[in-house]
């Protein structure tokens, strides 16, 4: 069997590391909010190229104290995308303000920036743009557009931990941005975390409050505030793996590149393209097929042959019950509709094998030589 992803490999790639570390935090007598968080933050904030990092308890949580620390709030609007994790609309509505939804580009399934200027209105206060798959979006058009017209970017990196755009870090270009560290993220932990990052140190100051009751500190609450931390333990395991992300994206990368080699002669297959400008870190390898019924059938074909796939996301969040129509934009998603029912990620983590990659990539090959 092989694994659509794999974060037992990943753990198992730093055992002794991870487990001393662990060991370390349950000695030390120091569960929440001690020198382990304090210096992952600080080695975080240094990765990306930032000032400031804050760690709090989830992806979700990150992008929603990175919204209420701008203000966002109840007769907002915030601009994003349907094509990702429900989470990124979800923390817009935690701060009660209205998701407004874009549809993305065929190519990178990221935000079309076209399309930003007929979603503004004079309520629109923000733009969280969401770095999909590891495939940084279309920052120099989005902040630009931002900047014209007074909004914040919140860049969503939950999939993009060391991507650049023109050289410079996913989580370094917007007001704020939003990590998540769940376990099979390019830098995961071993259960739930996230992070935000910022160079604005009002923001750093007043997002650390948010995480904790308001608290200033002297332990008085000078204004309101939730409980979303990082934990001790979960910080020492992102110091360990942090010190291997830069490793592990450039194998991610290389198994990229062979999925490339072999798949590209098959015509029925659109592969990624990365962005020109970019550095694609490959959180999924997403394949898409030109009809649905095909890509159902290919992945019933892999995973009759051991293979496990994915699809993110099969369902576009403003069809989802809980939104179904109910969002301004989610009328108009061509591609976004086109796109889903087509799109299949294969196996992908820093670990798998090269002979498993050829595995997968021949498995493929005699679908399509034999089926299509
Ligand atoms: C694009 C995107 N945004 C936000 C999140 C939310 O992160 P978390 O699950 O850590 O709350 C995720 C995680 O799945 C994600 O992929």
């Amino acid at each position: 069997m092989i694994p659509q992803t794999s974060p037992l490999a990943n753990y198992l790639s730093s055992r002794s590391a991870l487990d001393e570390a662990i060991h370390r935090v349950l000695s030390s007598g120091r569960y929440i909010l001690g020198d382990e968080t304090a210096a992952f933050e600080r080695h975080f904030a240094d990765f990306i190229g930032v000032p400031y990092a804050v760690g709090v308890g989830n992806g979700t949580e990150a992008l929603h104290l990175a919204l209420r620390g701008l203000g966002i709030g109840p007769g907002h609007e915030v601009i994003t995308v349907s094509h990702t994790a429900v989470a990124t609309v979800a923390a817009v509505e935690m701060c009660g303000a209205t998701p407004v939804l874009v549809d993305i580009h065929p190519a990178s399934y990221t935000m079309d920036a076209a399309l930003l200027e007929k979603a503004k209105s004079d309520r629109t206060k923000a733009i969280v743009p969401v770095h999909l798959y590891g495939q940084p979006c279309d920052l120099e058009a989005i902040t630009l557009f931002a900047r014209k017209h007074g909004l914040f970017v919140i860049e969503d990196c939950a999939q993009s931990h060391g991507a650049l755009y023109r050289g410079q870090k996913t989580g370094s270009w917007g007001h704020a941005a939003a990590f998540s560290f769940y376990p099979t993220k390019n830098l995961g932990c071993l259960g739930d975390g996230g992070a935000i990052t910022t160079r604005d140190p009002a923001l750093f100051e007043k997002i650390r409050r948010l995480r904790q009751y308001g608290w200033d500190d002297n332990r008085i609450s000078q204004g309101p505030g939730w409980n979303t931390r990082l934990d001790e333990l979960q910080a020492a395991v992102l110091r360990v793996k942090l010190a291997h992300l830069e490793e592990s994206n450039q194998r991610r990368i290389r198994i990229a590149r062979m999925y490339d080699e072999r798949l590209s002669p098959i015509s029925e297959l659109t592969l990624p393209s990365p962005t020109p400008g970019t550095t694609h870190v490959y959180h999924q390898y997403v394949v898409r097929c030109t009809d649905p019924s095909v890509r159902n059938r290919l992945m019933a074909h892999l995973s009759e042959h051991g293979i496990q796939t994915a699809v993110h996301y099969p369902v576009p969040v403003h069809l989802q019950p809980a939104y179904a129509n109910c969002l301004p934009g989610s009328l108009s998603l061509p591609v976004t509709e086109e796109v889903c029912p087509r799109i299949l990620s294969l196996p992908l983590f820093p670990e798998l094998t090269d002979e498993e990659v050829g595995g997968v990539a021949k498995t493929i090959e005699t679908f399509f030589s034999r089926s299509v």
